[in-house]
């Protein structure tokens, strides 16, 4: 799986095996960093519009609260989005909740849309200013097809970021599983025996 990730993801610095945290897919591992983020009651920033079943993974068994943010006109994967996120972290904050992540999902579900590099450098200090882990669910790395209205819009990493001088790496949670994986076929074999 390092490989893999070392591959496809263009880790600033390579991944090491001993990173990776394996679990039955990304629907355990959304709610395995729900549980281990959270304290029951603790709540999750998410913005909006976003894959359904994240009200199933990141709630049925941890009695976390889910905020959802939605930026209005703004295109949330753009920078101009960052100023409405902060604005529902604090509006969260003002009805006593304890929001201790923000999760995206990058490609998007359902929007089908990708996160600049800028955007999620946004992110990532606005997580480290409010002291709250980003979780970025990146199932979709390898489903990204050209789009003829955004010909440049390509997937960005979270990994792929140097957090030097942002966020400290322990606050940043990169999620990856193959059930999505369609573009297996265009692997060499020597990549398909590593993956
Ligand atoms: C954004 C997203 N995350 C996670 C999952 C579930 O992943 P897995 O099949 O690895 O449990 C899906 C499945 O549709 C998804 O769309």
């Amino acid at each position: 799986m390092a490989n893999h990730l070392n591959t496809h993801f263009n880790p600033f610095t390579p991944v090491d095996a001993e990173e990776v945290t394996f679990a039955a897919g990304v629907t355990s591992l959304n709610e395995l960093c729900a549980l281990l983020l959270c304290d029951p009651d603790d709540s999750i920033l998410l913005i909006g519009p976003v894959y359904g079943s994240f009200t199933r993974d990141l709630t049925t068994k941890t009695s976390v609260n889910l905020e959802y943010v939605h930026v209005g006109e703004k295109d949330q994967f753009s920078p101009d989005s960052i100023a409405e996120i902060e604005t529902g972290f604090e509006a969260a904050k003002a009805r006593g909740k304890n929001v201790k992540a923000l999760f995206i999902c990058n490609p998007h579900n359902p929007l089908g849309r990708c996160y600049s590099r800028e955007t999620l450098t946004g992110l990532l200090r606005l997580c480290a200013k409010k002291g709250i882990h980003l979780v970025s669910d990146e199932i979709y790395a390898l489903s990204v097809y050209e789009r003829d209205d955004r010909p440049s819009e390509t997937f960005t990493s979270v990994r792929s970021i140097d957090c030097t001088g942002i966020i400290s790496s322990d606050q940043v949670h990169v999620l990856y599983g193959m059930s999505k994986v369609v573009q297996i076929s265009r692997y060499t074999e020597s990549e398909r025996r590593q993956c």
